[in-house]
């Protein structure tokens, strides 16, 4: 599971599918531990809550072994390369890689280099800019579910904004795909400098204005301004950092000013009161309160952002019992 590029939408259902039904199991405790005697081994090279922690419950709710191996405190701070990690913790008989790390490309260097020698499953967790491919099954999950979908996930009919630094964002190229092949119409909003034109040949449409598509949309997917991708310049910046919504954040070459991004971008209790009656606030975490939405309205009732995390435990079961349901050959 590198990336949902190239994943049937007949697929993608497949694995909502599954993620409905143990959702069900999981509420009515009748799990069944079909990984029981299989490990899985998380091998983090960039910082996460979410993911990580949910593939690990994933894998315990199946009955599977747990391995996590973080950058911080392991041998790839002696120089070792993500490549001879993966290999080693493969011949120690993981049989499945889940693998973050702020390169594009990361995972599929490793399903390359390891997989096919160990018969290693090898799962994307967010590779750089590239896919965040189980975020973007948890995201269609959790629209499916708000707006009752979760017989077909037919998605037709709904229109997702996804708002913010989509330049740097791996979730909104996963979102994206799953959004399309499900039926759904994507805009993409935010300032020209981190939302190009040229996401339309990913079958979105663009917008640089949030105001004129906020009362259109079904569901907001708000982004992450993710400081820590951009350019140098920003980190030559850092100490003139600005304090918005509590955060002391920096000013970006990106943009004028966070200040400003806020005011022309961020979700206020003004702008989400301009939505539609059932419209639903998604984002994928951590978020910068005060910069992409103010607290109340992450906290707000309109916001399904712990509904995503919720979700995200029941779809990497499914993705997990999905790639090594068989028993390995
Ligand atoms: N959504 C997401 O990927 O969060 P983490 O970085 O905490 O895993």
């Amino acid at each position: 599971m590198l990336a949902l590029q190239g994943v049937t939408a007949g697929e993608m259902r497949t694995v909502l599918t599954k993620a409905r039904d143990f959702e069900r199991e999981l509420r009515g405790r009748r799990i069944t531990p079909v990984l029981q005697g299989r490990t899985i081994a998380n091998l983090f090279f960039e910082d996460s809550t979410r993911t990580r922690m949910s593939f690990s419950l994933a894998a315990k709710r199946l009955g599977a072994d747990v391995l996590d191996l973080s950058s911080s405190d392991s041998s790839v701070n002696k120089g070792e390369s993500i490549r001879d990690t993966a290999a080693n913790v493969a011949a120690m008989g993981a049989d499945a890689l889940v693998v973050r790390h702020k390169a594009s490309g990361a995972a599929a260097l490793v399903a390359r280099a390891v997989g096919t020698q160990f018969g290693t499953s090898i799962i994307n967790a967010g590779d750089g800019r590239h896919e965040h491919p189980t975020q973007g099954l948890l995201d269609a999950f959790t629209i499916g579910e708000s707006f009752g979908r979760l017989d077909d996930f037919d998605l037709t009919g709904l229109t997702v904004a996804i708002v913010g630094d989509i330049a740097s964002s791996r979730v909104a190229r996963s979102d994206i795909t799953i959004l399309n092949a499900l039926g759904a119409k994507v805009i993409c909003v935010g300032p020209p400098s981190l939302v190009s034109p040229s996401l339309s040949v990913l079958g979105c449409t663009v917008s640089h204005d949030l105001d004129s598509v906020i009362d259109r949309v079904d569901a907001v997917n708000v982004l992450r301004i993710q400081f820590e991708r951009h350019s140098a310049g920003h980190k030559a910046l850092a100490s003139e950092g600005e304090k918005v919504g509590g955060a002391t954040l920096a000013k970006m070459p990106a943009l004028s000013s966070v200040r400003e991004y806020a005011e022309l971008y961020g979700l206020s209790a003004r702008r989400t009161g301009r939505l539609k009656p059932n419209a639903i606030i998604l984002h994928p975490g951590p978020i910068n309160r005060g910069v992409e939405m103010t607290a109340s309205v992450a906290d707000g009732e309109r916001s399904v952002v712990l509904k995503q995390v919720h979700h995200g435990v029941a779809v990497r079961m499914a993705v997990l019992e999905l790639c090594l349901g068989a028993p390995r050959g």
